[in-house]
C-alpha cells in the first residue's frame, strides 16, 4: 500500500531578482495513515512551504506530492479546492474562527463546503464540540471564549469533516503553556484515536510530543527518524542559529 503523504524530490524555488531562495530542496519522505509527525525547523527553514504543499495550498516548482496516491502537482485550481476540502483539517496558530458566526456555524463550515445537508451539519457539530469539550458554548461567538477554547474550537473544525489529514501549523503558539499542553494533549487523542496528525513547530520541546520528527535546514531534511532519539533534537553550537540569547 502506498503511503498517504508522499513526496518526491520536491523543490519550491523563489526567483526574487537574482537571487534563487530553494524554500524546498530536493526533499523526499513520506507519511503514513496513522502516524503522529512533527515537522520541525528554524524560522526560514521551510516548515510552512511544505505545510503549504501538504495542504494543497500551494505546488511543487519540481518533484512530485502524492497524496493518498493522487498527484497533486498535477491539479488546478478548483482540483486543489476539492481535495483539501476532502482530505485536510487545518488548525492554524491564530484559530481563524470567523468572528460573526457562532461556534456551531464555525464548525459547521467545511460541512458547508462539502454540501452536508443542515440537520446533519448540525448534529456533526455540536458532537465534534462536545468531543473538545465545548458542548456547553455552542452558541458563543468566538471573542467570548478564552484563546484556549477558540483553539478547541478551531480543533473541532478541523476534525468534523472526519479529514485523512489533521495540519497543524504552530497551533500553540499563541497559547500559554498550560493551555498549550491542553491543545496538544488534543492532537495525541486524536492520533490516539487513529488520525494522522502533521504537526508544524520551530519549537524541540512541543516537536518531541510526536512520535517521528522531520527536521528541515535550508528546504533541506537534515534528521528524519523517531522524535525520542538524541539526535532527534539538535544542541545550539557557538555559530549556532539563534543560539545567542
Ligand atoms: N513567496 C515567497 N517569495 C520569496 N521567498 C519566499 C516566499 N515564501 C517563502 N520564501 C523564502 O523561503 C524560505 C522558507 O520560508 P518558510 O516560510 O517556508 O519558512 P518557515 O520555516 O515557515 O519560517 P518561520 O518559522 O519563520 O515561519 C525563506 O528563506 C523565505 O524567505
Ligand atoms: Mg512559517
Amino acid at each position: 500500500m502506498s503511503a498517504l503523504i508522499k513526496f518526491r524530490d520536491v523543490c519550491k524555488t523563489y526567483y526574487m531578482g537574482d537571487a534563487v531562495v530553494r524554500a524546498a530542496d530536493h526533499i523526499t519522505m513520506k507519511i503514513e495513515k496513522g502516524e503522529f509527525v512533527a515537522i520541525v525547523g528554524q524560522s526560514g527553514s521551510g516548515k510552512s512551504t511544505c505545510m503549504n504543499i501538504i495542504g494543497c495550498l500551494d505546488v511543487p516548482t519540481s518533484g512530485t506530492y502524492l497524496l493518498n496516491g493522487q498527484d497533486v502537482g498535477a491539479m488546478d485550481k478548483d482540483e486543489l479546492a476539492a481535495i483539501r476540502n476532502k482530505m485536510l483539517g487545518f488548525i492554524f496558530q491564530q484559530y481563524n474562527l470567523l468572528p460573526k458566526l457562532t461556534l456551531l456555524e464555525n464548525v459547521e463550515v467545511p460541512l458547508m463546503y462539502a454540501g452536508v445537508p443542515k440537520s446533519e451539519r448540525h448534529e456533526r457539530a455540536k458532537l465534534a464540540l462536545e468531543l473538545v469539550g465545548l458542548g456547553d458554548k455552542v452558541r458563543n461567538k468566538p471573542n467570548q471564549l478564552s484563546g484556549g477554547q477558540q483553539q478547541r474550537a478551531s480543533i473541532a473544525r478541523a476534525l468534523v469533516g472526519e479529514p485523512a489529514v489533521i495540519l497543524a501549523d504552530e497551533p500553540t503558539g499563541a497559547l500559554d503553556s498550560h493551555t498549550s499542553r491542553e491543545v496538544l494533549n488534543m492532537l495525541q487523542m486524536l492520533h490516539e484515536a487513529g488520525n494522522t496528525v502533521v504537526l508544524i513547530t520551530h519549537d524541540n520541546s512541543i516537536a518531541v510530543q510526536a512520535q517521528r520528527i522531520i527536521r528541515l535546514e535550508d528546504g533541506r531534511v537534515v534528521y528524519d527518524g523517531d522524535a525520542h532519539a538524541p539526535e532527534a533534537v539538535v544542541r545550539p553550537t557557538l555559530a549556532g542559529n539563534g543560539g545567542g540569547q
